[in-house]
């Protein structure tokens, strides 16, 4: 009864009881819970209906299928898709995005590209199914972009799928709570926990919010939903979300460009420009960003978390900078196996030598300035905004209560 016992070492030290559930990947999960809360209503039979559901349809359960996946021969490729880095970035010391010397590994292959990408494959494929033209094959590719689409949005939303040091963190060994872990999973994972071991009792009760509670389905992470959604989305957040979807109106020149790559892109516009001048235009030279959709513009502020919060100092000062780092093997992996979490609190506290983060300085700080709730807001909001783009029908009258759109 390996679920019934985490359930109740999260419940000591809170008041909550909360349901037997799996773990599972709870931020992928959360998102797409806190998405599908504001889809347009004719978009959720849609999304049903490419991921071929028999029964109760919900985002959450392939939210995590692209990080199951990876490991497979036929989808080893799709490894470089979860993350990008850029050559010269190494938070907390610089934190370049990207640098003069550009994005590390193969073009067009990393998390933003395979946000665009899957956009474009569900667009056209949308296309084609309005004129009642889908084959199979397209209905097979759209299934496939759609789980890609809903993962890649999460992690996109993890500032350490933003950078390329030390694998993410995964390479990075720290302790929380007296427990080894390393930085990766400490972000994937146990700063959640950590906030659910903590909830306030209020949010094991029902919300006054029936398109809320409709969405939720009996998981352990319920009561933070109920948070994030009530102090986050409609309380601290709420006059921001807006702003949370806009992308720049015109490209705006950045400094790094040279009077030349600028004379080239005016001369030739944005699209040629960029592919010309390479890394250094409004989208860091990847051709991701339009005006509707922008995955570099809305990832560069989180990427900029590393230098902020995610990578404290301390990790490249004595005595931290001198223990000798291991961990798993696959880039930028998270560990979505159900048991990552509940060994890391079933484990016994030790001494140990890796630095401590769950402290007021780190931790403390992460949960006062309410950061990993802001990302799985901002998580939420985006991919319900761009599935709503893709597949709304605008001239369904229903009355709209929390439908964003791009
Ligand atoms: C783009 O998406 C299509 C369909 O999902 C896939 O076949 C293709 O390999 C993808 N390419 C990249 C670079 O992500
Ligand atoms: C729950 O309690 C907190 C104070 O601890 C309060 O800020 C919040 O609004 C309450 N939430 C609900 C849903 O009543
Ligand atoms: C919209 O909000 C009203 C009032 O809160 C509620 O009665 C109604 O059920 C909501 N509509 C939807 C589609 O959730
Ligand atoms: C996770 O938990 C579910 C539900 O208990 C189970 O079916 C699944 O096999 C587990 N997956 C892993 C990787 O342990
Ligand atoms: C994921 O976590 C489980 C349980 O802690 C562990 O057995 C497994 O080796 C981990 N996988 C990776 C790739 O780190």
């Amino acid at each position: 009864m390996r679920f019934s016992r985490v359930s109740l070492i999260l419940a000591a030290g809170s008041t909550i009881i909360p349901s037997v559930s799996a773990w599972g990947a709870v931020g992928h999960e959360i998102i797409a819970t806190v998405a599908q809360m504001h889809l347009h209503p004719s978009v959720m039979p849609i999304l049903c209906d490419i991921l071929n559901y028999k029964g109760n349809c919900h985002l959450a359960p392939v939210a995590a299928w692209a990080d199951r996946i990876r490991g497979l021969p036929q989808y080893r490729w799709t490894g470089p898709l979860h993350y990008i880095g850029a050559t010269d970035d190494y938070p907390s010391e610089t934190c370049a995005f990207p640098g003069e010397r550009g994005w590390e590994g193969r073009r067009n292959i990393n998390v933003l590209s395979g946000i665009r990408n899957t956009t474009n494959t569900l667009e056209s494929y949308m296309g084609l199914r309005k004129a009642g033209l889908t084959t199979e094959n397209d209905e097979d590719a759209a299934q496939v972009a759609l789980k890609f689409l809903i993962h890649f949005v999460g992690d996109m939303h993890m500032p350490l799928h933003l950078t390329g040091r030390d694998r993410g963190g995964n390479g990075i060994k720290v302790s929380f709570d007296s427990r080894v872990t390393n930085l990766h999973s400490l972000w994937d994972g146990l700063l959640i926990a950590k906030r659910i071991r903590t909830i306030p009792s209020n949010y094991t009760r029902p919300l006054p919010l029936p398109d809320v509670e409709s969405q939720l389905r009996g998981t352990i992470y319920d009561p933070y939903i109920r948070r994030v959604v009530w102090e986050g989305i409609t309380g601290r957040y709420e006059d921001e979300l807006d702003s949370w979807l806009t992308c720049p109106a015109e490209p705006s020149v950045q400094p790094l460009q040279t009077h030349w790559e600028q004379w080239l892109s005016w001369t030739f516009g944005r699209r040629i420009g960029s592919w010309i001048v390479g890394s250094h235009l409004t989208d860091g030279g990847l051709n991701t960003d339009d005006e509707t959709l922008c995955p570099y513009h809305w990832a560069a502020p989180i990427h900029a978390l590393n230098c902020q919060i995610v990578f404290p100092k301390a990790l490249d000062e004595p005595p931290y900078n001198h223990v000798s780092f291991s961990g798993s093997t696959d880039d930028h992996a998270c560990n979505s196996s159900n048991q990552s979490l509940e060994v890391h609190w079933l484990s016994r506290p030790r001494k140990n030598p890796y630095l401590e983060l769950d402290t007021p300085e780190y931790s403390g700080a992460i949960e006062d300035a309410w950061i990993v709730e802001k990302l799985m807001s901002q998580g939420g909001i985006r991919l319900a905004a761009v599935l709503n783009w893709l597949f709304a029908d605008m001239d369904d009258s229903t009355p709209l209560n929390r439908t964003y759109i791009l």
